[in-house]
């Protein structure tokens, strides 16, 4: 199995409110965007394709090794991973799809997540329990229904796919479909997902508490 790395880095950050892109904001004194790129290799993935912010490649390039390959992003998620798998390799029969924003994703997710592929998996993604009593409201916040969590699970990147069912998956996707995850889009063709365990210190960076958490971590 020869598996390329996608790492969706290209969004900006509004909810962090940094000054720059959010994959290029330091953690530990390294980009996000350095960190998941990092963690991917140290799992198992020697190939990388990063979709950066057009206009931002010089100062991507100067974050991330020489032989990590640049494309620009689009103006959704879903475009911007569109674009990095038009740029993946002809040789490559698996794909793992990570965003920049899980920095401290453990090799241990990502190899598990090679490994269910190997084991003949079309898509894979990592997942962990929700904890909390999670309910349903109404439009003036009034609880209506609680939901039941034992069958509830949270998603993470990074997320595997058997190549050409995700080639295939985005090449009958609409245009403008603005999909969260990957999943999602081979899950619109009825392809099957199964999950492995991932990590809580995979959780994504999207506000100024997440960085903060993660600063934590890096330092103890
Ligand atoms: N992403 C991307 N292209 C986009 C939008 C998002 O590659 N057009 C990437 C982000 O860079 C990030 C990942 O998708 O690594 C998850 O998205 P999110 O956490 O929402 O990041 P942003 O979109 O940058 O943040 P925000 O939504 O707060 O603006
Ligand atoms: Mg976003």
């Amino acid at each position: 199995m020869h598996a390329v790395g996608i790492v969706a880095a290209a969004g900006s950050g509004l909810r962090l409110g940094a000054d720059q892109p959010k994959a290029l904001v330091l953690l530990g004194g390294r980009p996000l965007v350095r960190w998941a790129v990092d963690a991917l290799r140290a799992g198992g993935v020697a190939e990388v394709v990063v979709a950066v912010p057009s206009g931002e490649r010089a100062a991507f390039a100067a974050a991330l090794p020489a032989e990590v390959r640049l494309v620009d992003g689009g103006a959704t998620r879903t475009a911007s991973v569109r674009a990095a798998l038009a740029a993946a390799g002809v040789d490559v029969d698996a794909v793992l799809v990570h965003d920049a924003a899980r920095p401290l994703t453990p090799p241990d997710v990502v190899a598990r997540v090679l490994a269910a592929l190997a084991a003949g998996a079309p898509a894979v993604v990592p997942v962990l329990p929700v904890v909390d009593t999670t309910v349903l409201v109404d439009a003036a916040g009034a609880i209506t229904d609680a939901v039941p969590r034992a069958d509830l699970r949270r998603v993470q990147t990074p997320q595997g796919f058997d190549r050409a069912t995700l080639d295939a998956a985005y090449a009958r996707l609409d245009d403008a479909a603005e999909l969260t995850d990957d999943a999602a889009v081979v899950r619109a063709h009825s392809v099957p997902v199964t999950t492995v365990a991932g990590d809580e210190r995979a959780a994504k960076i999207t506000v100024a508490h997440d960085l903060a958490l993660a600063e934590l971590l890096v330092k103890r």
